[in-house]
């Protein structure tokens, strides 16, 4: 069941989204190299509780963190370590997410550290604009197979692959609802978008092939087949009766990049 939230369920996940916009834009500004990913996650759930919020990856299914850390050829899920060092020239995956007042929110950035390669560079680039692209289709009326094949035509030109193993999602009370949202093209429509629906959306695209491979020794960690590197992009959205409305962004993100 898809679930259409009220103006006040939408309201506690406005707040939300801004406490984990707020909360990224920190972890954006502090994350360094030398740095090991465990002390990311150390900040990260600090960062989170100090906004009286829950990390809502703690212990979800097992997970042992407050956020994925996924370095390079790591897709998502990196589980923070004492023993990973954060290198000049990584490309470092954070995604994290906050309870507020039992309300969601699931956003995912990619950062350079230092200087990257212009490969790298561009993959961030390309897959944070792949889900302003894809967002473009997320309006009344559509189905949630447009976004994908919005993400997918504007991907396709770069010679990226899409992931497929997973996809974006509803949100509201919980962090994984119905319906599932592929970054990339499916004959299946989906359901169709309306008013009050929120979704999270999550274009995972490798530098290289789109296919993708489990860490054996942890379970958790998905990494890129060909070793190509891979970046993550997230928001949570909301669907108006217009454009939609991001809610894991702060307002001078959203001016910057013309959203609602
Ligand atoms: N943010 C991830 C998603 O979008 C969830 C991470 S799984 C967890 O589905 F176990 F780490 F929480
Ligand atoms: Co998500």
């Amino acid at each position: 069941m898809v679930t259409i939230k009220s103006e006040h369920e939408i309201q506690l996940m406005r707040e939300a989204g801004l406490i984990l916009a707020e909360v990224h834009k920190r972890l954006g500004e502090e994350i360094k190299a030398g740095m090991t990913t465990k002390q990311v996650d150390r900040l990260c759930e600090k960062l989170i509780r100090s906004h009286n919020c829950e990390p809502s990856f703690l212990g979800y299914e097992g997970y042992p963190a407050s956020v994925c850390v996924s370095v390079n050829d790591e897709v998502v899920h990196g589980i923070p370590s004492d023993d990973r060092i954060i290198m000049e020239g990584d490309i470092v995956s954070l995604d994290t997410g906050v309870i507020w007042k039992g309300w969601q929110s699931d956003a995912a950035r990619t950062h350079a550290i230092g200087k990257v390669s212009d490969e790298a560079e561009k993959l961030i680039e390309v897959t944070r604009q792949s889900f302003f692209e894809g967002i473009k289709a997320a309006v009344p009326g559509n189905h949630i197979n447009d976004i994908g094949r919005a993400i997918e035509s504007y991907v396709k030109p770069f010679k990226f692959g899409i992931v497929e193993d997973l996809v974006g999602h509803g949100i509201g009370r919980e962090m994984h609802e119905e319906p599932e949202v592929p970054n990339f093209y499916t004959k299946r429509k989906g359901v169709k978008l309306q008013k009050g629906m929120t979704l999270a959306v999550e274009p995972m695209i490798n530098a290289g092939t789109w296919e993708v491979a489990w860490m054996e020794d942890d379970d958790w960690t998905v990494y890129t087949r060909d070793g190509s590197l891979s970046a993550h992009y997230e928001n949570t959205i909301l669907i108006t009766d217009g454009e939609p409305e991001v809610l894991s962004l702060l307002p001078e993100e959203k001016k910057l990049y013309n959203v609602r």
